[in-house]
């Protein structure tokens, strides 16, 4: 039996059940996440440790964020994770999503379809994607990244929309580009960016990766 088919992929719900993980299995995964890797996030840990559980549970509770987590059945151990955001208003690929996402909480996407007018693609974008050291290279991230893309797959073909599906890496960050160029994402036209993170009161190289569906076969 696979390494994968021991886990469970979930979506975390935002009911009470959903709610007690979140804050007592995915809380502590993104902590450690956030101080054993902190280059590679635009958080950080130290911002992040104070939030309390309120601001926490609005994470999980915002319209506009999915989670998705590879779960160890037994004892609910998060492995990996990957985060679903949109549809966002503005189709600009943000650095920090999540961010972004919480001050437009109620916001959402406005674009109506207005007679023959052209209607913009619904927008999402990844995040927070993480895996464990220990439960890295067997494909958790891949498929975690796998099953949020047919999520906003879905949600576009649902309303007949064009897709645009981004995520922000930094460009230092060699094995994070490969893993989403194995997930169908290329490089966007603009290539590198400079982008000033508040949270490290610094400016980073970033780059900006589209979802392309792969050509169907007739
Ligand atoms: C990047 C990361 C998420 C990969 O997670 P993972 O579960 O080990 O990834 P997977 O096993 O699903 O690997 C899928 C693909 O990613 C690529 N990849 C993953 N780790 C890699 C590495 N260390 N070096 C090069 N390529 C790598 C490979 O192309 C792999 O596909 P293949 O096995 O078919 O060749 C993990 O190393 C991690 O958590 N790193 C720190 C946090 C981070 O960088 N997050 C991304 C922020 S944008």
């Amino acid at each position: 039996m696979s390494n994968l088919a021991r886990w469970r992929i979930e979506l975390i719900s935002t009911d009470e059940e959903g709610c007690n993980f979140y804050l007592n299995q995915y809380k502590p995964f993104r902590l450690a996440a956030l101080r054993r890797d902190p280059d590679a996030f635009g958080s950080t840990y130290d911002r992040e440790i104070n939030f309390t559980n309120d601001d926490w549970l609005s994470r999980i509770k915002n319209p506009l964020v999915k989670t998705f987590v590879a779960v160890r059945p037994h004892d609910g151990r998060v492995l990996s994770a990957t985060s679903l955001i949109g549809p966002l208003p503005n189709p600009d690929p943000s650095s920090n999503p999540l961010q972004a996402s919480a001050e437009m909480r109620n916001g959402g996407d406005q674009h109506h379809k207005h007679g023959n007018a052209q209607v913009s693609p619904l927008s999402f974008q990844i995040s927070g994607v993480y895996t464990t050291p220990e439960a890295r290279g067997q494909g958790f991230a891949k498929e975690l990244i796998k099953t949020a893309s047919e999520q906003a797959i879905n949600s576009a073909k649902g309303q007949d929309r064009q897709l645009s599906l981004s995520v922000v890496v930094y460009a230092s960050n060699s094995a994070a580009i490969r893993l989403y160029k194995s997930c169908g994402f290329v490089v966007g036209e603009g290539g590198f960016r400079s982008s000033f993170n508040p949270h490290k009161n610094s400016s980073f190289e970033e780059l900006v990766m589209h979802y392309r569906e792969p050509p169907s076969i007739s």
